[in-house]
């Protein structure tokens, strides 16, 4: 443990894990893909930090507009009027679907998802909330009820009145429906059944995220998001669609929703929106949130509303995405991003499904391809816990800051990635696969039991 280590491990709390089991990240600079650490090694970063990092490291037009930002002024009152925050709204307006027009501004993720669940209720006068199983809202009391993952267990019982759907999960279809044979959509239809036996004039929103997030980056089936938002309309009830994860080029497009042409009534974004230069999260609402407020009191608010510095960063990130053309470019790596994860799934039994969108790939892993069997199951012990630590050794060993959570690995890159970095990462993650496949196999066959690993 290096010195800088011990002394923050002394006085800082490391997030979402047990303190001792804590796998620190050291970080001292960037340039694009990459990050520096201390000892001035480079790292590839398939996770951009944590899926923020869209513009890239090292971006000097976003830093160089908070500099100058924090020069000019670096403190306003929530309702002050300011150069940075009236272009942040227009810029914001010029990219988001239909007449998402509006925004409400926040910190984080979690945040903008706790207000947008306000509003909604505000705005109908209805209670309930809908949100799917597999899922992730962010860290707050609120935020936590309406995740689906076992993160919520924190604050269970949680706030009252969060109704839980199924997932439109084509690997693992809970309506037997694997990869999408023979559906008829029932993913959404089940929503709208659960809408009727909760009753749809108590219910306020269904919360989902545009394609979901940590929680196995699968894919709607194509006419999900339509059919979703015809069955909220049919009922009054407001759409939300959370797009921290999947917002600002991840999936290839500005929103991940315009891939289906959805407008939804309710955007939530954070993460990239400053390309994770400054903490900012907002809300986009519709013309008609917005007219609903207008002579209504908004009962949301925070001292460190739309701050000067995140403003600018905000706006800043979004010049760069429009100058390089960084949403257009993930769109158009992910042929190349596909065609190296096919590659590996040839290679490796262990992968059972390689999926894409935009520069947001997921390879989920199986101990048997026919049964599909889960090799580290949600919520249950593995007895691949050996093979889990190893593999993640193999990505350190090699540099590359990989996500893999559950089930799931995920290639997250800067959108700002080179072809040749991104084959090049796949390669490395081929690498340690083959490494710790033998490991695998022989758990696998019961020859190495958790008893006798050491
Ligand atoms: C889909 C989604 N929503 C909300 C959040 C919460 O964002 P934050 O961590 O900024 O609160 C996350 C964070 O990972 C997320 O992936």
């Amino acid at each position: 443990m290096s010195d800088l280590e011990r002394r923050q491990r002394r006085h800082v709390l490391y997030t979402w894990t047990a303190q001792r089991g804590a796998r620190p990240i050291e970080i001292k600079g960037g340039e694009g893909a990459w990050f520096f650490d201390h000892a001035g090694e480079r790292w590839l970063d398939f996770e951009s930090q944590v899926y923020n990092v869209n513009a890239g490291h090292g971006e000097r037009r976003i830093t160089e507009a908070i500099v100058a930002q924090a020069r000019e002024n670096a403190v306003a009152h929530p309702a002050a009027v300011f150069e940075a925050k009236a272009a942040l709204g227009e810029a914001l307006a010029a990219i988001t679907p239909g007449d998402l027009d509006h925004f409400f501004f926040c910190l984080s993720g979690a945040e903008a998802n706790e207000n947008a669940l306000k509003i909604a209720r505000l705005v109908t006068g209805r209670s309930k909330v809908i949100a799917r199983r597999r899922s992730y809202h962010g860290a707050s009391m609120g935020a936590l009820s309406l995740t689906g993952d076992n993160r919520r267990w924190a604050v269970e019982p949680g706030l009252w009145g969060v109704v839980r759907a199924e997932d439109p999960y084509c690997y693992r279809c809970p309506f037997g429906r694997f990869d999408g044979e023979g559906c008829a959509l029932e993913c959404a239809t089940h929503l709208e059944h659960v809408i009727q036996m909760e009753g749809p004039q108590r219910i306020a929103a269904v919360f989902m995220e545009g394609v979901t997030g940590a929680n196995g980056g699968f894919i709607p089936p194509a006419g999900y998001w339509p059919k979703v938002r015809e069955i909220c309309d049919r009922y009054g009830i407001l759409l939300v669609s959370d797009e921290v994860f999947s917002g600002f080029g991840r999936t290839g497009e500005w929103f991940a929703v315009n891939h289906w042409g959805v407008v939804p009534d309710m955007i939530t974004m954070a993460k990239g929106l400053t390309g994770g230069y400054a903490s900012l999260g907002a809300v986009a609402v519709s013309d008609r949130i917005a007219a609903h407020f207008e002579d209504e009191k908004l009962w949301c608010g925070l001292t460190s509303y739309a701050h000067p510095i995140a403003c600018a960063a905000a706006k800043a990130a979004i010049e760069v995405y429009q100058a390089d053309h960084l949403i257009e470019r993930a769109k158009a790596l992910e042929p190349v991003l596909q065609e190296e994860m096919d590659r590996i799934y040839r290679e490796h039994e262990i992968i059972g499904d390689a999926r894409s969108i935009g520069l947001f790939g997921t390879m989920e892993l199986v101990v048997d391809r026919e049964t599909r069997q889960e090799v580290i199951p949600a919520n249950m012990p593995t007895i691949y816990k050996p093979f889990e630590a190893a593999l993640t050794a193999a990505f350190l060993k090699r540099r590359l800051h990989m996500p893999f959570r559950g089930n799931d690995l995920f290639i997250c890159p800067p959108l700002c990635i080179s072809e040749a970095d991104l084959r090049y990462g796949i390669r490395l993650i081929d690498e340690a696969l083959t490494e710790t496949m033998p490991l695998f196999r022989q758990i696998r066959s019961g020859e190495l039991t958790v008893e006798s690993t050491p």
